[in-house]
């Protein structure tokens, strides 16, 4: 059934493969009385995102890390020499039985049940750019989860496998988080710079004013995925609590520019990375540069290259693109995991700092920053089950808008 008003469930797990995110979400399609309840959602028109606003509150958010044991499965389905299909068959059924135990654990947790799911799924490979295979020209992607277990245990449709629609209309089929940072978002007055630091970090600018496709949202490389890898090869650690580590080394300057002369930070946007760019083979190289310096140099220098990359991502293609955008001002939010990095945030502000982009995070403007790209795929979902689209094209590189998804009822 179709309902101006739903409660969904967004689920999300991305590739620091640490956890999963649950938010619930109650959506209301808008009208004249429920305009000023919540977040107000005034869109522009264009880009296939044409349509009358909602509101949108968040009821809760909660997250599960994974067991060690499973964290490490999904590292190794991850890595496409050694998986075996077998093991990838059932991951795929056990992920669902513990993405349906998360979602049932935040309905309890919230008193509220959710009237829809919508799940991204856990990424086990992504190749947005077409490359040859047998002979013919292929973009892929897969991310695993059975949604048809988690709609068996909730009771409720499932919207999953987000992706593929927008690669087969065009695009990379990524990142489909900026329909959310859009409508959240954009601002007459100043632009804004909608940063994510999970595994991978990634970017949705959206000018002062801007029309939906206007949009322009990219990868600038790792976020904690190195910072990680090097933690746990240095130090033992899943990660850099706090950026403890990072604070009491020193970085490593020529290693921070070495790595950035890379060509994918000097490719122009669209473009998307994964573990195929910055995954175990790219850590190593990184630690190989860094010689025999301090492992705590290691783990600093790490961390610069996630902030100033971002820093000279906004420089190059933010900032320096498109007509008189230089005037404007921008201003930065960022959400996901790395804002609890201390180190990494005083980095990234130090590096912003002589372009003149104040930073703060979405929690800032209401929304916890661990949750958001989990709310992304709620809202994301609501707009499948009412047979709408919701890519962005100009961030996906799709030709047109694409409805997102399939739906598994219970
Ligand atoms: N307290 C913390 N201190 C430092 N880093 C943290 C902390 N909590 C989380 N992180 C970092 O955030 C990552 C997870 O971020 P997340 O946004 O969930 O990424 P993804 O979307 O890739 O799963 C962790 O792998 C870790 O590097
Ligand atoms: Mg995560």
């Amino acid at each position: 059934m179709k309902k101006a008003e739903m409660v969904v469930a967004g689920v999300m797990s991305g590739t620091s493969a640490d956890g999963i995110n649950v938010a619930l979400v109650m959506i209301r399609a808008a009208s004249p009385k429920n305009a000023r309840s919540g977040y107000p959602f005034p869109l522009a028109g264009g880009g296939g995102l044409e349509r009358p606003p909602h509101t949108f509150e968040l009821i809760g958010h909660a997250e599960y890390s994974y067991p060690a044991k499973i964290r490490a499965a999904i590292l190794a389905a991850m890595n496409a020499d050694r998986a075996r299909v077998a093991d990838l068959a059932r991951l795929n059924v056990l992920l669902g039985e513990l993405y349906a135990g998360a979602v049932l654990t935040t309905q309890r947790r919230f008193r509220r049940n959710a009237e829809l799911v919508g799940c991204h799924g856990q990424t086990l490979y992504h190749q947005g750019e077409p490359q040859y295979f047998l002979g013919h020209r292929i973009a892929t992607t897969w991310q695993t989860g059975e949604a048809a277990i988690i709609a068996a245990r909730t009771g409720v449709p499932v919207v999953s496998d987000f992706r593929p629609a927008d690669m087969a209309a065009g695009g990379k089929g990524a990142p489909l988080v900026p329909f959310l940072d859009f409508l959240l978002f954009h601002d007459k007055q100043v632009g804004r710079i909608v940063q994510n630091i999970g595994g991978i970090a990634n970017l949705t600018a959206i000018p002062a004013c801007a029309a939906a496709d206007d949009v322009n949202a990219f990868d600038t490389g790792p976020g904690n995925m190195v910072i990680d890898a090097l933690a746990e090869q240095l130090f033992g650690k899943p990660f850099d609590r706090g950026g403890k580590i990072a604070a009491s080394g020193n970085v490593l300057e020529s290693v921070v520019q070495r790595a950035l002369s890379q060509n994918f930070f000097s490719a122009k946007p669209p473009k998307t990375a994964g573990r195929e760019e910055f995954g175990r083979e790219f850590a190593s190289s990184f630690l190989r540069s860094c010689g025999r310096s301090r492992k705590e140099d290691v783990i600093a220098t790490a961390t610069a290259l996630t902030a100033v990359s971002i820093a000279d991502a906004v420089q190059r293609f933010v900032i320096h693109r498109g007509r008189g955008s230089r005037r404007t001002s921008w201003e930065m939010i960022v959400s996901g995991g790395g804002t609890r990095n201390a180190t990494l945030m005083r980095m990234l502000a130090e590096a912003l700092a002589p372009i003149n982009v104040p930073l703060g995070t979405s929690d800032d403007l209401g929304l916890p920053s661990e949750a958001k790209e989990a709310a992304a795929f709620a809202v994301l979902a609501y707009e499948t089950w009412h047979r709408r689209p919701s890519n962005v094209p100009s961030a996906t590189g799709a030709k047109r808008p694409a409805i997102l998804g399939k739906i598994s009822y219970p």
